[in-house]
């Protein structure tokens, strides 16, 4: 019924469930006083006594009024109980995801992530402000009000304090089936996150290809599905607080029928009978209250499971190296690496390469030979099965991510451009960039005559996503932003696909100025662009098939070769 975990992780809102049950608690006891002055004022009357109304009626003023303050302290620390335990939980998952990295992709759908750090959290809601100091509660409650209604009839306090545990023996036999319900509630909710995720990011894709009826229909289904184990959710709910009135309200009357039957044969007076009238559904209703809550709790405990899941993830290295390495003349080596992304195919299989500084080294093969995968792995957006990836002699899994994009960046296929001006792209890479530095590196991408022929020069809108420039001019504005951060390395991968053929032999003598400056490690499957390489390795299907410069590949008559016939003759068609 308490889930430790999450309640030990909240340890701030224990003080607060502590002060809720308290204040509570102090109301229930300001309305049995109230009800037992009640009742002597009624025996005082019935025996024809004096009645001295002013002090009564000020002894009641008074419980009234604590009561009310109670009340409204009551409601506010339950909501502050809340509040802090989800400031926590979201603290944990911000902190878990920085501490994971870019490789939280590899675990877990972003869809996921949000809905977690949103929902999944908000469901925890009702949990800290209302179920757990209810279940406190429930249980003082009871016991408060028989040591009370004792004075009056032992026996009547029993039957009552008898009947109350009946309420909890049906909110566990509803537990097994809710759990279940729950769980299924939550999986179809991540479900349809997922899908509605997917298909606004490919939009455009679906639209192209006319398939987006085909994709509706399978959100539609997916939120019939949700919708269906939403209402068996609210039906369970709805179902089980009609069994728990039904023993709530039965057993009031119990009580109720028993105090008639002792005051008809003369064993309590009229006004103990009216106090235990009066207080009979109060031993029920915090139980009743506490199964109403327990619904809306459980559907929290669904949640925490997934909260828990993304907690408990397996995090990289945390005792990173900060400082940067010290130069060595070999840059980078990768040393028998292997690496699968779902555990199944093995997409990279004993890769040994290396990369010398201020070399320029290419990495030639088919689509899917893994090549991309490769860029990844330097990078540390995944981790390597096996084998080990070094960056001037130190393991990159010993060094920090910002250690690394200090000293490499990457040009890929389709960069993104950022909604914004020309200039606010190029700042990303250096925020105190100078004015010769911005044009030099407009200069070297080939885009400064067409940024000076704008009327806004380099304040220019470039709209969401670089909508407003061609393909070409994004890329090199991409390219321009490599270039201003001035990395040792730089890595192109595919940086000319998708592009016009000027951009493409733009870019391609840009990386041409670089070489003998900055160490180079271009991807590409067009070999006439690297043939001057000083080391070409050539990946096939995971492996590294062969390596060399181009002359000594071409005479090996290996892949490397094939390959260069094949696309020298497709030029030839072309020209
Ligand atoms: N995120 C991913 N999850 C699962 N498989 C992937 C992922 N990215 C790439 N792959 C698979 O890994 C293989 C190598 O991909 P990649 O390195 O992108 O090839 P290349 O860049 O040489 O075209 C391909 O078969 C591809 O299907
Ligand atoms: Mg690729």
């Amino acid at each position: 019924m308490i889930n430790r975990r999450i309640f030990n992780l909240c340890k701030d809102s224990k003080k607060y469930i502590f002060l809720k049950v308290l204040t509570t608690w102090i109301a229930l006891v300001c309305n049995i006083s109230i009800i037992m002055i009640i009742g002597s004022g009624l025996e005082k009357v019935l025996q024809g006594s004096y009645l001295p109304s002013g002090s009564y009626a000020l002894a009641v003023f008074a419980l009234l009024t604590i009561r009310f303050i109670c009340n409204i302290y009551s409601s506010k620390f339950s909501g502050l109980a809340a509040a802090r335990a989800k400031y926590t939980l979201r603290q944990s998952i911000y902190q878990k995801l920085l501490r994971l990295g870019s490789e939280y992709v590899n675990s877990i759908s972003t869809s996921n992530t949000i809905q977690i750090a949103v929902e999944g959290v908000e469901a925890l809601d009702t949990y800290f402000s209302n179920y757990l100091p209810q279940l406190v509660y429930a249980l003082l409650a009871p016991l408060t009000l028989f040591t009370a209604l004792s004075f009056i009839s032992v026996k009547v306090a029993l039957i009552l304090l008898i009947s109350v545990p009946l309420i909890p023996i049906s909110i566990i036999a509803v537990m097994r089936l809710a759990k279940k319900r729950f769980d299924n509630f939550w999986g179809s909710y991540t479900d349809l996150g997922h899908t509605f995720l997917e298909n606004l990011q490919g939009l455009t894709t679906l639209k192209v290809y006319d398939i987006d009826h085909h994709r509706q229909q399978k959100m539609n289904d997916q939120a019939e599905n949700f919708r269906k184990a939403t209402m068996k959710v609210l039906s369970m709910q709805l179902n089980s607080i009609n069994v728990m009135d039904l023993i709530a309200y039965g057993g009031a009357a119990a009580g109720i029928v028993f105090a008639l039957l002792e005051f008809k044969a003369g064993l309590i007076s009229p006004g103990a009978l009216l106090v235990i009238i009066l207080l009979s559904a109060e031993f029920f209703l915090p139980l009743r209250l506490l199964g109403s809550f327990f619904h809306v709790a459980m559907s929290g405990i669904a949640a925490s499971d997934h909260i828990f899941r993304l907690l408990d993830l397996k995090e990289p290295n945390s005792n990173l190296e900060m400082s940067l390495p010290v130069p060595t003349s070999v840059l980078m080596t990768m040393q028998q690496v292997f690496f699968t992304y779902d555990q199944q195919r093995e997409v990279l299989r004993d890769i040994n390469l290396t990369i010398n500084k201020g070399s320029f080294t290419a990495l030639v093969g088919p689509s899917g030979s893994g090549k991309s995968t490769i860029a990844a792995l330097i990078l540390k957006f995944y981790r390597a099965e096996r084998g080990e990836i070094r960056f001037h002699n130190r393991d990159i899994a010993d060094l920090a991510p910002t250690v690394l994009a200090e000293k490499i960046s990457l040009l890929a296929a389709n960069s993104y451009i950022f909604g914004g001006t020309i200039l606010n792209n190029l700042l990303m890479a250096k925020a105190d960039a100078t004015q010769t530095e911005l044009a030099r590196a407009l200069q070297h991408a080939r885009l400064a005559e067409f940024v000076e022929k704008l009327p806004d020069k380099m304040d220019t809108e470039v709209g969401e996503g670089g909508c407003l420039l061609s393909g070409g001019q994004r890329q090199r504005l991409a390219l321009a932003r490599v270039l201003l951060a001035d990395r040792d390395f730089i890595i192109f991968d595919e940086a000319t696909s998708n592009i016009d053929i000027e951009s493409e032999s733009q870019i391609w003598q840009a990386i041409q100025d670089l070489v003998g400056k900055k160490t180079i490690l271009a991807i590409t499957h067009r070999l006439r662009s690297i043939a001057s390489a000083d080391q070409i390795y050539v990946l096939d299907k995971g492996s590294i098939a062969e390596s060399g410069n181009h002359q000594s590949l071409l005479s090996n008559g290996g892949v490397y070769a094939q390959l260069w016939l094949e696309q020298q003759a497709l030029e030839n068609i072309r020209k």
